[in-house]
């Protein structure tokens, strides 16, 4: 079993060149033509929302390469718009579950090219492009990429919400907790203990052969992740089918706001682009993205939190997604003083902020998957919403805590939000992506 000690400051990272230098090879040395794996071993295919940011470190210093890194995932695109949140384009006997799990018959059908899961993943890929168009030093390519991405975009927002939105009032759900991108995390306890476990095929997981179990998810959990996607499977990963039949139905806010803010940023692309004709439907999205995040403030916290569609009530637990509402836009002035408040308090007890839960609650687990580390990807959305907001200060500690964890520790999945330890898989490509793009701008003298 691999020990969580991060080796102390290798190839001395504590230099931001040689950090800048490193986080390049990194991204180079997990490029498998086209798409980029989040880390060898652990992580052997393409992520959905790992290659979108992935893309914004590529753009640093090969715009073709970034651009391919998008193409790439929306060559995975289903027909009815879904994306999904793994691309299994080369066989890899060393990930559990495989395309073998998702069933095949069911997905690979009208697409041989390229097997998939059956699931989506946040929706960032609208703000990435428009990212990226607007940064790009070759403009001809780059209006050439938005316009050939813009439809897929588009599709994959009338699935979102369509096929998870069925009500139409933008509470859009998410069906499966690994959906949210944070797979264990609080946020989903007492909606996934609601999900039958029992009558599973034995299953291996694989994850626990290459990282220590305290950092990652438990049993319990896993049997609940395998038999909502049997649920699906069985009925062929029809939309309505699986709203219907899922036990576990969550709007998150972490989705929706990413959502949000992807509706508002493609909107952009669309005016910019000529498809004119496409922005009363922004619109309404917009509207009702903006509805439902306002259903998301419990005033009893207060605080933004994902709301349990199953039984009608609010997630019991603050998480790092519950500051993602910055990211989207349009929070009220009297909520974001009370989201600055509890951010405050997460700086006084985290020296390596933002913790994925909060510090302050029990069930806190500095070392385990969602329930406690700090990932490079969420600090760089909400530091992007802290100075949308006004907050610049805050950004630009979050920026400096982010890129401190990177030269003392590597490039890893997560780090303790305490010490700054590396945790998870390393060589992390999306961790490497954030410091090219952002956290070393932020890279403090020793
Ligand atoms: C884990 C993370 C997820 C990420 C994936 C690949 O499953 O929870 O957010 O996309 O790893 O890095």
């Amino acid at each position: 079993m691999a020990e969580a000690t991060a080796p102390e400051a290798p190839k001395n990272l504590s230099d931001p060149e040689v950090c800048t230098r490193e986080a390049e090879r990194i991204l180079k040395e997990n490029d498998r033509g086209g798409y980029t794996v989040p880390t060898p071993g652990l992580y052997p295919f393409q992520w959905n929302w790992d290659s979108c940011f992935v893309a914004l470190g590529w753009a640093t210093f090969d715009e073709v390469r970034a651009w391919q890194e998008i193409d790439s995932l929306f060559a995975a695109q289903w027909p009815d718009g879904m994306v999904p949140h793994i691309a299994f384009h080369r066989e890899d006997p060393g990930y559990f579950p495989g395309p073998d799990v998702w069933g095949k018959a069911a997905i690979w059908g009208d697409r041989p090219a390229v097997a998939t899961s059956g699931i989506s993943d946040p929706p960032v890929a609208a703000s990435i492009v428009l990212k990226l168009w607007q940064g790009a030093r070759d403009r001809q390519q780059a209006g050439a990429a938005a316009q050939r991405l813009y439809p897929k975009l588009m599709a994959w927002h009338r699935w979102f919400h369509g096929a998870r939105d069925p009500a139409a009032d933008g509470m859009v759900a998410i069906l499966h907790p690994w959906e949210s991108g944070r797979d264990n995390s609080p946020d989903w306890d007492t909606a996934l203990s609601r999900v039958p476990a029992d009558g599973l095929p034995p299953f291996e997981r694989r994850d626990l052969d290459k990282i220590d179990a305290a950092q990652r998810p438990r049993k319990e959990q896993y049997d609940r992740y395998l038999s909502l996607i049997l649920t699906f499977r069985e009925r062929g990963y029809d939309p309505e089918a699986i709203y219907a039949a899922s036990a576990f139905k969550m709007v998150d806010v972490g989705t929706l706001a990413i959502l949000l803010r992807a509706d508002r940023d493609l909107r952009v692309l669309a005016e910019a682009l000529g498809h004119q004709q496409d922005i009363p439907e922004f619109d309404r999205w917009i509207a009702r993205g903006e509805d439902a995040l306002e259903r998301l403030w419990d005033e009893e916290a207060g605080s933004f939190r994902s709301f349990d569609l199953v039984s009608g009530t609010f997630a019991d637990a603050i998480t790092s997604a519950s500051f993602l509402p910055l990211y989207a836009g349009g929070v009220k002035p009297e909520r974001l003083i009370q989201m600055i408040e509890i951010l405050d308090r997460w700086f006084a007890t985290t020296a390596y902020p933002v913790p994925s839960f909060d510090p302050e609650d029990q069930r806190f687990d500095r070392l385990r998957y969602w329930r406690g580390p700090t990932w490079a990807i969420v600090n760089h959305m909400i530091a992007e919403g802290l100075s949308d907001c006004g907050y610049d200060d805050r950004a630009a500690r979050i920026a400096e805590a982010s890129a401190r964890a990177i030269r003392q520790s590597g490039f890893w999945e997560y780090f303790d939000p305490i010490t700054g330890q590396g945790l998870g898989g390393d060589d992390f490509t999306w961790t490497a992506a954030m410091w090219l793009a952002w956290a070393r701008h932020f890279a403090t003298e020793n």
